[in-house]
């Protein structure tokens, strides 16, 4: 089998912090598969993130996107990785449209293939109407799906998504998650982190719990429900691994 996404033994403790962010952490995303990382706060699942990137450098391990090392290679992942980050990363005073142009022009995008793939992108995502106006007088749905957007401009194979569901309203919600999961159906690969797990639950091919930095286990969801004691769903599941005490 082929991966898209694989990481071994992963090693990152940030200077000042009192444990590691990731401590060896291993996984794999085959191609063409909805993958969700799911675990408590401070898991490490954006420093994963942010590692696969290039953002972040890891004190050890590798990460490699189609074999390509994604450290020693961080331009040549970039253009075959679309990354949603958490916190919204659009010029607020900018329309979508400009904010569209110039993330384009950063990948190099020729620009009437710019305006034709924002404008699919903008009708997918209900933003067509909203297209000329200023990111800073959207919903908090509608800066999301427009965060979506930013990312997908290159046509990336994998998309890689962190929250992207956390506080959006139940509409925006839907269509993102419908969203993904048509990413899927066109032959792409997708890894996305949540705390939702009944949304986890639903559109992932399979997840991974991950704690502390370390991996706990991993499975399609039902695989996971079924070899585990007591346990009718995956928020079960979450809680047999990660225990019940609160992350803050
Ligand atoms: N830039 C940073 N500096 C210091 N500590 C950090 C930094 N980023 C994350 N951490 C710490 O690393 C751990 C993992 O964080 P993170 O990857 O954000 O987890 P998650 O996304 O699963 O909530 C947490 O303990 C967090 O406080
Ligand atoms: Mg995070």
């Amino acid at each position: 089998m082929s991966f898209a996404i694989e990481i071994t033994e992963l090693r990152k403790h940030y200077p000042g912090s009192w444990s590691p962010a990731l401590d060896g952490l291993s996984l794999k995303v085959p191609e063409n598969c909805i993958m969700g990382l799911l675990g408590p706060n401070g898991a490490g699942k954006t420093t994963t993130i942010n590692i696969i990137c290039g953002l972040v450098e890891p004190d050890s391990g590798r990460a490699r996107i189609f074999g390509v090392d994604c450290i020693a290679h961080t331009t040549a992942v970039r253009s075959q990785i679309g990354v949603v980050p958490q916190q919204i990363a659009l010029f607020p005073n900018l329309t979508a449209t400009e904010n569209f142009a110039y993330i384009s022009t950063l990948y190099g995008i020729e620009k009437r293939y710019a305006r034709e793939r924002a404008g699919k992108l903008l009708s997918r995502l209900g933003l067509e109407k909203h297209a000329d106006k200023r990111i800073s007088n959207f919903s908090g749905g509608m800066k999301r799906r427009a965060n979506i957007i930013a990312s997908l401009l290159h046509y990336p194979q994998i998309l890689i998504l962190d929250e992207p569901t956390a506080g959006v309203d139940v509409q925006s919600r839907a269509m993102i998650l419908d969203f993904i999961q048509e990413y899927k159906q066109d032959g792409k690969t997708v890894l996305y982190t949540s705390h939702l797990l009944d949304e986890a639950e639903k559109i992932c091919d399979e997840v991974v719990i991950i704690d502390e930095g370390k991996f706990v286990t991993e499975g399609t969801p039902q695989q996971l429900v079924n070899k585990t004691p007591g346990c009718t769903d995956l928020e079960d599941v979450f809680l047999h691994y990660t225990g019940h005490s609160v992350r803050d």
